[in-house]
């Protein structure tokens, strides 16, 4: 059967850990050509030894998604090593300004939303900033630097991962929650912008997933229990929940999809009561 990124290059953002790890390693499985862009240039490089060992090609590349001439040399460095791009995650993320993503077992515990400093009345101007800096400013510099090197490929697929965090309000990360909004309407004003050079811009908007950044990978505390009883599907989101949507979103099944979200979050915000 046909490889359904056959022949592609694909730029992932967060591709060391997590939903971006995931993206990256089944990207590569459907044939794409895989630049892991990640912060932590180790853990890109480990994402990048797994693709190899199953046969596949990859590179790592060290990228702060919220630095301008980071964002450009990761795309420059895409084209220098493949040359070309047909497909994009902006996965890089961040729950909250001293959030820092770990190993599964490195995590202790749950890395929740209740710490009086990031409630509105009492959030840091520089928190709030480094939020927004990430999770928003980065995803649009990422589509900026991508869409470019796109438009010279003849076209290509574009996701940006949101969050249910864009629709409903979340105690304690007004931050997050405006940041993931905002990436939500970046999609759509860059897929009517970037429609005229046969580019595609969708979003995915996880519910709880199984991840570093739930703090779920590894606890079975209440929280985790709570999030699990307040999904219509009883369980929380796998990574691969989400990579599956990436993937159907950057394949050529979705040719005529764009500006959409697709929020994979187990009947979460379908529900009336969430
Ligand atoms: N896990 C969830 O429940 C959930 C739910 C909704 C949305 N999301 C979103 O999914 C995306 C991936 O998160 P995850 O859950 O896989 O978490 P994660 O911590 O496992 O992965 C995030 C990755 O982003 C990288 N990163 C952080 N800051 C960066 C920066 N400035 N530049 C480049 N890379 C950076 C980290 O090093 C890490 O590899 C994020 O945008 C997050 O907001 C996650």
């Amino acid at each position: 059967m046909t490889k359904r990124l056959a022949g592609k290059v694909a730029v992932i953002t967060g591709g060391a850990s997590g939903i971006g790890r995931e993206c990256s390693l089944r990207f590569a499985e459907e044939g794409a050509k895989i630049v892991v862009a990640d912060i932590n240039l180790d853990r890109a490089s480990s994402v990048c030894a797994e693709i190899k060992a199953a046969g596949n090609e990859a590179v790592p590349f060290a990228v702060d998604a919220s630095i301008p001439e980071d964002v450009v040399a990761m795309a420059d460095a895409a084209m220098n090593e493949f040359g070309q791009v047909d497909a994009c995650v902006a996965a890089a993320g961040i729950s909250h300004a001293s959030y820092v993503s770990r190993e599964p077992q490195e995590q202790a515990g749950a890395d929740r939303h209740d710490r009086h400093d990031m409630m509105l009345i009492d959030k840091s101007l520089a928190n709030w900033q480094r939020v927004l800096d990430v999770n928003l400013t980065g995803v649009m510099l990422t589509n900026q630097a991508i869409a470019k090197k796109m438009q010279e490929s003849g076209g290509g697929a574009i996701v940006n991962i949101a969050s249910i965090a864009g629709k409903t309000a979340l105690m304690g990360a007004s931050d997050y929650c405006v940041s993931k909004a905002g990436v939500w309407m970046l999609t759509k004003c860059g897929a009517i912008e970037l429609a005229r050079h046969g580019i595609r811009v969708n979003a995915v908007g996880p519910g709880y997933i199984k991840t570093s950044m739930s703090g779920a990978a590894t606890s079975n505390d209440a929280w985790v229990e709570d999030r699990i009883k307040e999904t219509p599907l009883r369980r929380l989101g796998e990574p691969s929940d989400i990579a599956n949507a990436c993937l159907y979103l950057c394949s050529d099944e979705a040719s005529f999809v764009t500006g959409e979200i697709i929020f994979p979050d187990g009947g979460l915000i379908a529900d009336s009561r969430a």
